[in-house]
């Protein structure tokens, strides 16, 4: 029997809508294959949302979201909205869609497509075979915490505050999630936090250890999170799960990312404790190419996979796009964000349309 699913769209900004309708066109074809159905549609977020009806995530968005099976999103944000106040910025849509579909657990991948390796910075020998997965809190610390702001002190001087606070069921339900993650991978899983200075990461650290109990299989390690940053640039093959906090993991996601020499490819999947997952390529809205049919689109097709895999529980289907994109690259064809001698350069439509003639060929 088909299986229906209602998926809300929401491309965004730069070249948002660009890689979305290759993602798109991907899913209905796999649909076809899988026998699955979906019905999309779209919705405002961010710059556009701003442009059209005057805040970033307009409640009707969000009303979507919550309705549907899952949300793919592609991305938000350029120059003209960065002079805005912060609650008019697209970025504090995203939070908000993230705080508002409750979306605490963030799991962001950074593999090595071995066609790719002469894109990374970092020499072959020491990213060969890397496959990170970066579980990263997502709706709490210091993004979340009380009390914020820009504060006036008596003496007149103005004072900026953030918190950093984790309580420990938010600790525990991201703990859970990084440990089942591990379990699924190669049972390796290292904390990082900075409890050598920060109490909130003393009980980040208790909890995780105490929890490891619980999972006798997996092999739990610590990390501050300075080290961290080290360990991931000088031997990243040492790495297989990571757990952190919402700021280290933001800071930690983008270098694992660039290990991979090409954050064009990396997908992202976001999620709660039930309702719909939101699934995003780690990369920005590009806007300085944005409309030039440029666009590297397979991050957004990964993510379409992730939501198969992660939201929608169809592994098959997810398997298939992402051996797709194996093909693809295996075929030489490129964008030019990850183009080197010898390769074919194609546009983000043309890469789209590769794509589908490889999954049709099954
Ligand atoms: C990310 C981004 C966001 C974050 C911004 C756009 C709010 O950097 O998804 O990593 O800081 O979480
Ligand atoms: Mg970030």
């Amino acid at each position: 029997m088909t299986q229906s699913y209602q998926i809300t769209l929401l491309p965004g900004d730069g070249i948002g809508p660009e890689i979305m309708a290759v993602a798109v066109d991907i899913l209905k074809v796999v649909g076809q294959h899988q026998d699955l159905d979906f019905e999309f549609k779209e919705a405002l977020i961010g710059g556009v949302a701003l442009d059209a009806v005057g805040e970033p995530l307009p409640q009707e968005t969000l009303e979507l979201c919550q309705q549907s099976d899952a949300v793919l999103l592609a991305a938000i944000g350029g120059y003209k909205w960065d002079v805005l106040p912060r609650h008019l910025r697209p970025e504090t849509g995203l939070l908000g869609l993230r705080a508002g579909l409750k979306l605490f657990a963030n799991l962001r991948p950074a593999q090595i497509f071995p066609q790719l390796m002469d894109a990374s910075s970092l020499k072959p020998e020491v990213i060969k075979g890397v496959d990170i997965m970066v579980v990263r809190e997502l709706t709490g610390g210091i993004y979340f915490g009380e009390p914020r702001g820009v504060f006036s002190t008596e003496s007149g001087e103005q004072r900026g505050v953030n918190t950093m606070a984790y309580t420990v069921a938010e600790i525990d339900r991201i703990a859970h999630v990084a440990f089942a993650t591990a379990q699924k991978r190669r049972g390796k899983l290292c904390s990082v936090d900075k409890a050598n200075v920060l109490e909130v990461s003393q009980l980040w650290r208790d909890r995780i250890t105490h929890l490891a109990t619980e999972y006798p299989d997996v092999e739990l390690s610590h990390l501050y999170v300075d080290n961290a940053a080290m360990q991931l640039v000088r031997c990243p093959q040492q790495f297989d799960t990571l757990v952190t906090s919402n700021l280290f993991g933001d800071i930690l996601s983008d270098i694992a990312a660039m290990l991979t020499g090409s954050i064009g490819m990396l997908p992202s999947a976001s999620l709660g404790a039930k309702g719909p997952g939101v699934f995003e390529p780690v990369h920005g809205s590009a806007p300085d190419i944005a409309g030039q049919d440029q666009a590297n689109p397979l991050a957004q097709v990964l993510s379409a996979a992730m939501m198969l895999r992660y939201g929608l529980h169809q592994p098959a289907a997810a398997s298939q796009i992402e051996a797709a994109v194996f093909t693809l690259l295996e075929q030489g064809y490129r964008t030019g964000d990850i183009q080197s001698p010898g390769t074919t350069v194609l546009g983000c439509r043309a890469i789209g349309e590769t794509l589908i003639q490889i999954l049709n060929q099954g």
